[in-house]
């Protein structure tokens, strides 16, 4: 099982999204074991984004990102990474394909709705600088027998 980091960024929450929005991961099958609203400090959205320090679009992006509350989730599952970053779609809404998140909800190359990690040590740096260890759940989740073919021992 993986755990990524998934933020319904200012402009989903603004626009009344969250629901829909953690919906599609609960309908997926994922599994939300971590969650808070909170509003991302200058600090914190420089830590987070650190990787693009720098780039021309680098100011804009902090100052989105702390602009207005967000919604912060640790989803967990099989390839939860890869799973999320292909329910998130292409980074521009202009791009995005539909049926997926950016797809569907948004036409913004800057105001793109959502992050998720994108690789495996992304997620467990990202998870550790928004959660702290006590706050990421291990509780079992009754419907896991139907959401995988756990028959063989392993989730599939
Ligand atoms: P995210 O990190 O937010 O999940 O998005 P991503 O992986 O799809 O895209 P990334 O390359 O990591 O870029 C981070 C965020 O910066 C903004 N961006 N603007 N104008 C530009 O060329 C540009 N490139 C990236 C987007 O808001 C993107 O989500
Ligand atoms: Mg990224």
């Amino acid at each position: 099982m993986e755990t990524t980091l998934i933020i319904l960024k200012p402009d989903a929450l603004q626009r009344g999204l969250m629901g829909r929005l953690v919906s599609r991961f609960e309908d997926k099958g994922l599994h939300i074991v971590g969650a808070k609203l909170m509003r991302i400090s200058p600090e914190l959205a420089a830590k987070h984004y650190a990787v693009h320090e720098g780039k021309p679009f680098y100011d804009k992006l902090l100052r989105f990102m702390t602009s207005s509350p967000v919604f912060v989730m640790a989803v967990r599952g099989v390839g939860a990474i890869e799973i999320s970053r292909k329910m998130m779609g292409a980074t521009f809404g202009s791009k995005a394909d539909p049926g997926t998140i950016r797809g569907d909800f948004g036409v913004s190359n800057s105001f793109n709705l959502i992050h998720g990690s994108d690789s495996a040590e992304s997620a467990e740096h990202e998870l550790a600088l928004f959660f702290s260890p006590g706050e990421i759940l291990d509780s079992a989740r009754q419907i896991e027998p139907w959401i995988y073919d756990l028959s063989a021992g392993t989730p599939e």
